[in-house]
């Protein structure tokens, strides 16, 4: 049993198994247009949206928390790149961790990366519908509320509404507007009815366009970056006339604990590059083309982001940035730029549409891997005979994304993309160190190999040092017992500790590679601060997709022999 959960495939069985495919996807994309599909891909309702309340609490030190989130991204982008560079097949990290760990351990990647695109996707499309919703009411047009809200989110406000005025606490205006949709809308017998419409349809008109051909979606990708990209550099070099250095002070406002807050809607931001590697097979040269895409791509990301956080938390002061959903074109508009703030609430639609597009596109490709595998139905492998896409997986998508958009919350969606993606970072890391070593190939990309052997134990006892000389309350409090709830809150840490143990144990022995074990420790120290609510919500979906598996895949893998 244990023997059969290790099966795996070998990268050359991978390769060959897909060459033989009689139904194969169309080979047209080129290093830039992989580019351009990672920045569509990351450029989007982050930074558009949701850092507004990232900034809010953590002030401008956010900018050094997005230098660091792009630093562990970094590592597991090489480590992406390492193996596109050997494994040039659709599928993403789940076609990786098929080649490094295994059965097993790929379905859970294939289900992690579920949360990634398609519930990363609802995300986007309810920012998408806000700043749609925005930008028409700034022209005039506005659509009843309850058909542009959703449901759950209404409810909340309602909620905290009634708590609040029980209490006779100040109320926030976003919330008393959302408790009045609650109120006015039209009722389904006790139930007010409140759907977000726009956010259904934006999903409807992608899908449509990733059903219809990559070569279509390339184009209108490729002009959708230009303009967003063109945008960002703008709200920077505007930006910098209005900067007042002394917004940048404190730095800190609310500590290292402030800026954590802000850990998921920074990784969210970053999300993305990584959804390159499901179109390997569109791409005309993956083992030259799919690693310097990807590193491009975040490159060019990192540095837009950077600059636009220092930019605006220098324009305002943080406590006055906007924790709602068009916070940038706000901040112009304050500043009496209003034809300005108008150009930024279009281009955050089309910024967000980019990304719906490419993430639409990304998780059908990764379910044709997995069915071809045989762990998920045929049905799913099926390539349209005149589109050449994947069709029924990108219908299932649609739905799939389209109907919880209908009324579901946002911010539980963000942070389950959030910690997915982060996972499935750790593990493509985690999966180059078990690779075996490979001859270089002039052209194509390889990993440098960096014996970690002596300066990994040597950095992780020097972090622990620093750790207990500037915060030996928290380490003492780590290993204390004071209430199930401050051990159950520790959880994270201390698993953390207990891998970097591991970790540092098993570099010394083995004189593991340096890059992907970084990787492991900074994406692995960003879970960390994703809090045990999430890690909880996390292990539950993870036992729901186990459930799956041995009800479906186990049995139907095409590697059973049983
Ligand atoms: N990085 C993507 C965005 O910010 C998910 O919308």
């Amino acid at each position: 049993m244990f023997k059969n959960l290790r099966r795996k495939k070998d990268i050359a069985t991978l390769v060959s198994e897909h060459n033989a495919q009689p139904n194969q996807l169309k080979r047209v994309l080129t290093v830039r247009d992989l580019t351009f599909l990672g920045i569509a891909a990351v450029v989007g309702a982050g930074i558009f949206s949701t850092i507004g309340s990232a900034c809010h609490t953590g002030g401008p030190a956010v900018s050094l928390l997005f230098v660091f989130t792009a630093i562990a991204s970094g590592f597991a982008a090489l480590c992406y790149a390492e193996f596109a560079s050997r494994i040039p097949v659709a599928g993403s990290a789940y076609t990786y961790a098929y080649a490094s760990f295994g059965e097993l351990v790929a379905w859970i990647i294939g289900w992690t990366l579920i949360l990634e695109y398609a519930i990363g996707n609802i995300t986007v499309a309810l920012s998408w519908s806000s700043n749609l919703v925005n930008l028409l009411h700034n022209i005039g047009i506005d659509f009843p509320s309850f058909l542009t809200t959703s449901y759950i989110e209404a409810q909340k406000a309602h909620t905290q509404f009634v708590t609040l005025s029980v209490n006779s606490e100040t109320i926030p205006q976003s919330i008393i507007d959302l408790s009045n949709i609650y109120l006015s809308a039209p009722k389904l017998g006790s139930i007010p009815f409140i759907i977000n419409v726009p956010a259904f349809l934006g999903v409807l008109l992608v899908s449509v366009l990733v059903y219809i051909g990559i070569q279509e979606t390339k184009r209108i990708t490729n002009a959708m970056v230009l303009f967003k990209v063109g945008v960002i550099l703008l709200v920077v070099v505007v930006g910098l006339f209005y900067v007042s250095p002394q917004n940048w002070s404190p730095f800190a406002p609310n500590g290292v604990s402030g800026v954590m807050k802000g850990v998921s809607a920074v990784f969210f931001a970053y999300i993305g590059f990584d959804a390159i590697s499901t179109t390997s097979e569109e791409c005309k040269n993956p083992q030259r083309d799919m690693p310097k895409g990807m590193i491009y791509a975040l490159l060019i990301c990192t540095v837009l982001y950077v600059a636009v956080t220092f930019v605006i938390t220098g324009m305002v002061s943080y406590e006055n940035i906007s924790t709602t959903g068009d916070f940038l074109a706000e901040i112009f508009n304050d500043r009496g730029l209003n034809f300005f703030g108008g150009v930024l609430a279009f281009s955050a639609v089309v910024a967000t549409t980019s990304v719906l597009l490419v993430f639409q596109l990304g998780q059908p490709r990764i379910w044709l891997s997995m069915s071809r595998d045989g762990l998920l139905p045929q049905r799913f492998s099926t390539i349209h005979p005149r589109f050449k896409t994947p069709s029924f997986a990108t219908f299932i998508t649609f739905l799939i994304v389209g109907i919880p958009s209908l009324f579901l919350d946002a911010s539980l969606a963000t942070d389950m993309n959030s910690i997915g993606t982060i996972f499935a970072f750790i593990l493509v890391c985690g999966g180059v160190l078990l690779l075996p070593k490979k001859e270089k190939v002039a052209g194509v990309f390889s990993l440098p190999y960096i014996n970690s052997g002596y300066i990994f134990p040597l950095f992780f006892m020097v972090c622990v040092g620093l750790l207990y000389t500037y915060n030996p309350t928290f380490v003492k409090q780590l290993f204390t017992f004071e209430s199930w709830e401050t051990t159950r809150g520790n959880i994270p840490y201390l698993v953390y500790f207990l891998l970097m143990i591991v970790l540092a144990v098993f570099s010394f022995l083995k004189k593991l590679s340096l890059i992907p074990l970084l990787g492991l420790t900074t994406c692995g120290y960003l879970m960390t601060e994703m809090g045990i609510v999430n890690w909880e919500r996390f292990l539950v979906w993870m036992l729901v997709g186990l459930l799956v598996y041995f009800g479906y895949g186990y049995k139907k893998s095409k590697l059973n022999k049983d």
